[in-house]
C-alpha cells in the first residue's frame, strides 16, 4: 500500500508530495509543527497537542490553517488512508508562499502538510537497558517554547550524539542548567525520591508528554518539582530519564561517558513508562 500525504487541501501518493520553492518554511523556517503519537488508530493527546499548536501560530502571528474540527478530520483521514494503527503524525504549518521578503507576506495563505508514518516507540534494547547520552552546550535562541521548524541547533546536537554513539544530546544553558535533550525533555530523580524537571520556560519545549507524566507522577503519588537542575545533579541522580512523543518515557543509564543511577533503569522510571504506556493506549486527552 502506498504512503499518502496530505498538502494543501490534498491527499496525495507521498511520494509526488510536494510544496513550492518559495514556501516560508523553506526559506526563513518560518513555521510550527507537532509530531502527534497514534495508537490503536486514535491520535494520543489530541488535545494538547492541537492547543500547543495553536499557541505555536499565536507567538508567531500565523492564521491556522483552518478550525480545529477540520484538522481532526484530516489527521483521522491521515489515519484512515495510510491504514495506520501505531505510529505518528506530523503536521507542519507554515506561513505559506510569497516572493522572498523577511517581513510577514501580506494575504499569504498558511500552507499546511501531514505525513504518517508507522513506528512503536524507541527502540526495545534501549527501553529495557537505558540509553546513552551526551552533554552539549545549548546554542539554540531565546524561544524554544515555540514548537517551530527552525531545528537546525537540534539536529547539529543530535549529530553530535549519534556520532559519540549516543543515543541523545542533552543541553545545557550559559549556567551550566540542563535545558532539555534534540527532541525530548530530561528528567532526574533525586536522592530524596523527588522527580525533578525544568519548569516550562522559553528555554524548553513544554513537551506534551511531559505534561502528561507530571499529571501521572501525582495521581502515583510521588513528589515532583519543576525547577532548573544542573549537569552535575543530574550525573549524580539516582535515576535520569527523557520523556516524547517518539521516546516515552526512556530511561538514561550513561552520560558523557559514565554510569548514572547504577546504569540501570530505575525503578521509578519504570513505573512511569508502564504509566505512561496505559495513558498512551487509552488516547490520553482528546
Ligand atoms: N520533539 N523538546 C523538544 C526540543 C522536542 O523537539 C520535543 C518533541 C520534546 C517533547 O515534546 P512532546 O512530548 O510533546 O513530544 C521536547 C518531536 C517528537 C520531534 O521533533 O520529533
Amino acid at each position: 500500500m502506498s504512503r499518502i500525504a496530505y498538502v494543501n487541501g490534498h491527499y496525495v501518493p507521498h511520494s509526488r508530495a510536494a510544496v513550492h520553492i518559495e514556501d516560508r518554511g523553506y526559506q526563513f523556517a518560518d513555521g510550527v509543527y507537532e509530531v502527534i503519537g497514534v495508537q490503536g488508530g486514535k491520535p494520543v493527546d489530541a488535545g494538547p497537542h492541537m492547543d500547543r499548536l495553536e499557541r505555536s501560530l499565536a507567538q508567531l502571528s500565523m492564521a491556522p490553517p483552518m478550525g480545529r474540527p477540520a484538522l481532526a478530520h484530516v489527521m483521522a483521514e491521515m489515519v484512515r488512508r495510510n491504514r495506520l494503527r501505531d505510529g505518528i503524525l506530523y503536521l507542519q504549518v507554515t506561513r505559506g508562499v510569497a516572493p522572498r521578503n523577511h517581513a510577514f507576506p501580506a494575504g499569504a495563505k498558511p500552507a499546511l502538510v501531514m505525513t504518517a508514518r508507522a513506528a512503536s516507540g524507541p527502540p526495545r534494547d534501549l527501553v529495557e537497558k537505558g540509553c546513552a547520552v551526551i552533554t552539549v552546550p545549548d546554542i539554540r535562541w531565546k524561544r524554544c517554547d515555540i514548537k517551530t521548524v527552525s531545528l537546525l541547533a537540534n539536529v547539529m546536537a543530535k549529530q553530535q550524539a549519534r556520532e559519540a554513539g549516543a543515543f541523545e544530546a542533552i543541553q545545557v544553558d550559559d549556567d551550566g542548567m540542563v535545558t532539555e535533550g534534540s527532541a525530548a525533555n530530561v528528567w532526574i530523580l533525586t536522592a530524596e525520591d523527588v522527580l525533578v524537571t525544568r519548569p516550562a520556560d522559553s528555554a524548553i519545549l513544554n513537551g506534551i508528554t511531559r505534561c502528561a507524566v507530571l499529571d501521572l507522577a501525582a495521581k502515583a503519588g510521588l513528589a515532583v518539582e519543576e525547577r532548573r537542575f544542573s549537569v552535575a545533579e543530574m550525573t549524580a541522580a539516582k535515576e535520569v530519564f527523557l520523556t516524547g512523543t517518539t521516546a516515552f518515557v526512556l530511561p538514561v543509564t550513561e552520560i558523557d561517558g559514565s554510569p548514572v543511577g547504577g546504569g540501570a533503569p530505575g525503578a521509578f522510571t519504570r513505573r512511569l513508562l508502564a504509566d505512561y504506556e496505559a495513558y498512551a493506549a487509552s488516547g490520553g486527552v482528546a
